[in-house]
């Protein structure tokens, strides 16, 4: 009798031993599928890529990966901001007219912050990657007031990625949706403006 209890409890403590060892199983596989899942997905539906601008000087640009593309974000310095309005007659779509920009881009500095631009590095024309040219660098002319070069077929780009006149690229290069969370982060591929 003692020997049947004892086998019946032993039997009840394997099986608890099974079941509890099958939900710590459970437990350890759930945190690595919620960690990778998310991040898989996102990567297929080309989340947003958030970037911290604190340590950008004036004149400098930082890159990122937004959706497989080059998104530059650059902080124009003083002389890049004034040489906007210099090269108004020079640039095919002085006013943003084309859908190259979202809505709160469409202004003379094609941006949310005046000295911050963002945009996307593919040329308008076949998509090669634009040089980024400051004033008094490369080889583009003493009246080169800076911007962006693209080596393939010439086409030139000012500050605020205006594409100048009769180069092959049809159009302004492209500023993609984003948003301020902070001063000094920001969202690339989400609307939303400043912070
Ligand atoms: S791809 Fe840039 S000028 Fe042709």
């Amino acid at each position: 009798m003692s020997n049947g209890l004892d086998t019946a409890r032993r039997r009840f403590l394997t099986g608890a031993a099974t079941v509890v060892g099958g939900t710590g199983a459970a437990c350890a596989a759930w945190p690595f599928a919620s960690a990778w899942q998310p991040s898989e997905r996102a990567k297929a539906i080309g989340a947003p890529v958030e970037v911290d601008i604190a340590k950008l000087e004036p004149g400098a640009r930082l890159t990122v990966k937004w959706r497989g593309k080059p998104v530059w974000i650059v902080r124009r310095t003083a002389q890049a901001l004034d040489s906007l309005a210099v090269l108004d007659e020079t640039v095919r779509d002085p006013a943003s007219d084309e859908p190259q920009q979202p809505e709160y881009a469409r202004n003379p500095h094609r941006s949310i912050k005046p000295e911050i631009l963002v945009l996307v590095g593919l040329c308008t024309h076949l998509g090669c990657a634009p040089s980024y040219v400051r004033q008094g660098e490369g080889n583009l002319g003493a009246d080169w007031m800076g911007g962006f070069f693209c080596p393939c077929h010439g086409s030139r780009f000012d500050y605020a990625g205006r594409v100048y006149q009769g180069v092959p690229a049809p159009l302004n290069l492209e500023v993609p949706p984003h948003m301020y969370l902070s001063d000094s982060r920001i969202r690339i591929g989400e609307d939303g403006g400043a912070a």
